[in-house]
C-alpha cells in the first residue's frame, strides 16, 4: 500500500497535449497551428535581434547572480509600468507592479490575491477564452462563473456580457477581460462597446482583471493600450496581467508583470505586502534573466527602437495572413470574411470536431480542439494548400467518401 495508490489521474491540458502530439508527428507536410508561438514568414521563431543584443550586453556587464527581491528587477518593473501606462499620460495612481513568471504567473498571483481577500466574490469569465483561464482561477480558490462571450453563429456576444455586468454580477465581483487580441477568437470589443462595458463596471462596483498577453500584435503598441487606459482612468482599481512571451519572444524565460492601477488614492503598502507575501510563499523571487533583458531593451533607445520595429513586423505578418485568409470568403463550412477585421494571433475555424480530428490524424494539420488556429504559422507558401485541403476534406465528407482527397506534398 503506497500513499500514492489512490491518486486520481488529471487529464493533461487540452491545448498543450495537442501541441505535444504535433511535436511528435514527423510526417511530411505537418502544419502546427496549435500553441500561440509567433512564426515569421519563413515559419521560424527566431530570437529577437533586440533581445540578442540586450543579452550580449548582460553577459558582459552582469556582476552578480545574487537573489532579487520578491517584486523582481526594479528597472523592469519601472519600464514595464511606463510602457503599459504610456504614451497617453494616463491619469491614474500606480499602486503596484510586481514581476511575475510570465502572463500565467501574473494571473495566478492576481487570482491568489483576490481569493485571499475577496473570498465571497465571483469571477466572471466569458467563454470561449484562453484554455487556462478558468483552471488558473479555480486553482486559486475563486468561484468561477462563465457566460457565453460568442454568439452561436460566431461573433462576439455583447448582450450576454452586459447582462452579466448589469444583472448577474454583484458589487465586489471580479470580471476577467481581454481588451485586445482576444484569445481565441481575435474578435475584440469595439470602442463603443468598451466604453459601455467600462461605464457599467464602474456603476456596478466590479473589479476588472485584465489579461493583456498580446500587446503590439493587434494594431500597434500605442493603440493596443487605449481600451486598457479607459478602464484604468475610470475604475477605482484595475489589475493588469502582462506577458512578455509574445511581444519579446521570451516564452521560455517566463517574463510578465502584475500591475495594479486606477483612481484609488489608498496608500499602496498593504497591497504590496500582500503581493510580496504570495510571491514569497510560492517561489520566493522571480528569475532575473528575462526581466533584465526586457528592462535593458526598454531603457536603451536604440534597442527599444529595434524592438518596436520587430513588433511592428510581427503585427504586419499577422495582418497579411488575416487578409489572405479572409479573401477566400468561405473555407469548408466556415465563413472567414470577418477574420480580416480581427486582431492578434488567433482566429477560430468553427469546423466540426470530426473534421478537426481527421485533419490532425490523417493529414498532420494540428489546430486546437475548438478550431482555434495560430495565424502566425500560416504564410504565403502554406496558406493556399491549407485552404484547399480543408475545402477538399469538407467536400468529401459531404458526399460521404474520402477516396479523392490527396494530401498536398508539402504545406
Ligand atoms: C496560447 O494560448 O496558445 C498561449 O497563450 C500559450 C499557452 O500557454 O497556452
Amino acid at each position: 500500500m503506497s500513499f500514492l495508490d489512490d491518486l486520481p489521474f488529471l487529464s493533461p491540458d487540452p491545448l498543450l497535449s495537442v501541441a505535444q502530439q504535433a511535436e511528435r508527428d514527423h510526417r511530411i507536410g505537418k502544419l502546427d497551428l496549435t500553441i500561440g508561438v509567433y512564426k515569421d514568414r519563413s515559419g521560424q521563431t527566431p530570437i529577437f535581434k533586440s533581445v540578442k543584443s540586450a543579452e550580449s550586453s548582460l553577459v558582459q556587464n552582469e556582476i552578480t547572480k545574487s537573489y532579487l527581491s520578491t517584486e523582481g528587477v526594479p528597472t523592469f518593473c519601472n519600464a514595464i509600468t511606463d510602457l503599459i501606462l504610456s504614451p497617453h499620460d494616463v491619469t491614474c495612481t500606480k499602486l503596484a507592479t510586481v514581476q511575475t513568471l510570465g502572463g500565467t504567473g501574473a494571473l495566478s498571483l492576481a487570482g491568489r490575491f483576490l481569493s485571499d481577500n475577496f473570498p465571497e466574490s465571483v469571477i466572471w469569465i466569458g467563454t470561449p477564452t484562453w484554455s487556462n483561464h478558468v483552471a488558473v482561477m479555480r486553482q486559486c480558490g475563486l468561484n468561477v462563473q462563465t457566460y457565453a462571450r460568442s454568439l452561436p453563429t460566431g461573433g462576439r456576444n455583447f448582450a450576454t456580457l452586459m447582462d452579466v455586468l448589469t444583472h448577474k454580477a454583484r458589487r465586489g465581483d471580479i470580471i476577467l477581460l481581454q481588451p485586445i487580441c482576444h484569445n481565441p477568437t481575435g474578435d475584440d470589443w469595439n470602442k463603443a462597446e468598451w466604453d459601455e462595458i467600462t461605464a457599467q463596471i464602474v456603476k456596478a462596483g466590479l473589479l476588472p482583471l485584465v489579461d493583456i498577453a498580446y500587446h503590439g500584435l493587434g494594431q500597434d503598441l500605442a493603440s493596443d493600450l487605449t481600451r486598457l487606459h479607459t478602464l484604468v482612468e475610470q475604475t477605482d482599481v484595475t489589475l493588469v496581467c502582462y506577458s512578455c512571451s509574445k511581444n519579446f519572444g521570451l516564452y521560455r524565460d517566463r517574463v510578465g508583470a502584475l500591475l495594479v492601477a486606477g483612481q484609488s488614492n489608498v496608500q499602496p503598502q498593504a497591497l504590496q505586502s500582500q503581493l510580496a507575501a504570495i510571491a514569497r510563499t510560492n517561489y520566493s523571487m522571480p528569475p532575473a534573466h528575462g526581466a533584465l533583458t526586457v528592462g535593458h531593451i526598454l531603457t536603451t533607445p536604440a534597442l527599444r527602437q529595434q524592438w518596436e520595429n520587430e513588433v511592428e513586423s510581427m503585427q504586419a505578418h499577422l495582418h497579411t495572413v488575416r487578409t489572405q485568409l479572409a479573401a477566400h470568403k468561405q473555407i469548408g463550412p466556415c465563413n472567414v470574411q470577418t477574420i480580416a477585421t480581427g486582431r492578434g494571433m488567433f482566429c477560430m475555424l468553427p469546423l466540426p470536431p470530426t473534421i478537426i480530428m481527421l485533419l490532425r490524424n490523417e493529414y498532420s494539420i494540428y489546430m486546437a480542439d475548438n478550431g482555434r488556429i495560430n495565424l502566425a504559422a500560416l504564410n504565403e507558401n502554406n496558406l493556399p494548400q491549407f485552404v484547399a485541403l480543408i475545402d477538399r476534406v469538407w467536400a468529401n465528407t459531404q458526399i460521404g467518401t474520402m477516396r479523392n482527397v490527396n494530401v498536398p506534398a508539402s504545406l
